[in-house]
């Protein structure tokens, strides 16, 4: 699918604990699979990449507030290009579980449109919770981090930053079953710049993933697995 330029005007913002989510009518249908982003730009402020779902005719994005601080008041318009990336890879079998980052939960909430089951959502983000009932989402659970157990799971999907992503690998090694998406290196989107190369394998996250099966990339994997 090619990225294309959207402009997009606001609908409604909703503030969460940490972070903020608005939500956008497009001028266009914006169409894209799971795990796909786009970069949004404010006129004179923020851009950033960041996951979008879909709600209704809305386009929604969730976005950090270490990037858009309360007193930036959001403008009306916005101009999105995407998607980009080529989104999340399938999951193995139908017991999936999903770690996710605050900043990532558009992009958990996306995945249930891949897993053909029921999702259990692992998280110390009370808004994921909230989103569901907000979207009227039944039929998956949200749980704190510490109850996940991997051994219960056919799949499982770790979502958000390195720094977040890190010590799960640490914890559960190289498995074939592990998907991690992270936006973390991303800098230009666009294949360009080199910045979110993973080391030793030559993919670039915002051309080949972001969403990587451990088995694809394992070079970079064990790297960090030794990391200190
Ligand atoms: S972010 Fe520039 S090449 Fe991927």
């Amino acid at each position: 699918m090619a990225s294309k330029y959207f402009s997009a005007f606001l609908n409604s913002s909703i503030k969460l604990e940490k972070g903020k989510v608005v939500s956008f009518i497009p001028k266009k249908t914006i169409e894209f699979s799971p795990g796909q982003f786009f970069l949004i730009s404010f006129p004179k402020g923020f851009r950033g990449f960041s996951f979008p779902l879909i709600v209704k005719k809305s386009v929604v994005f969730y976005l950090n507030n270490k990037a858009l601080n309360d007193s930036y008041e959001l403008p009306k318009y916005v101009g999105l290009i995407g998607p980009l990336g080529k989104g999340f890879p399938k999951p193995l079998g139908k017991r999936i579980g999903v770690l996710v980052e605050d900043a990532y939960i558009m992009a958990a909430l996306a995945l249930r449109d891949v897993i053909n089951g029921k999702i259990a959502y692992f998280t110390d983000n009370k808004d994921l919770g909230l989103m569901f009932q907000l979207m009227k989402i039944g039929d998956s659970v949200v749980l704190p981090l510490w109850q996940f157990r991997f051994s219960e799971f056919s799949s499982v999907y770790i979502i958000g930053s390195i720094d977040f992503i890190k010590p799960f690998l640490k914890r559960y090694g190289v498995k074939e079953n592990i998907i991690i998406a992270s936006l973390s290196k991303v800098n230009c989107g666009l294949g360009f710049c080199g910045s979110c190369i993973l080391r030793k394998t030559g993919k670039r996250v915002c051309v080949d993933g972001p969403g990587f099966r451990l088995s694809e990339i394992k070079e970079w994997a064990k790297e960090v697995i030794y990391e200190p």
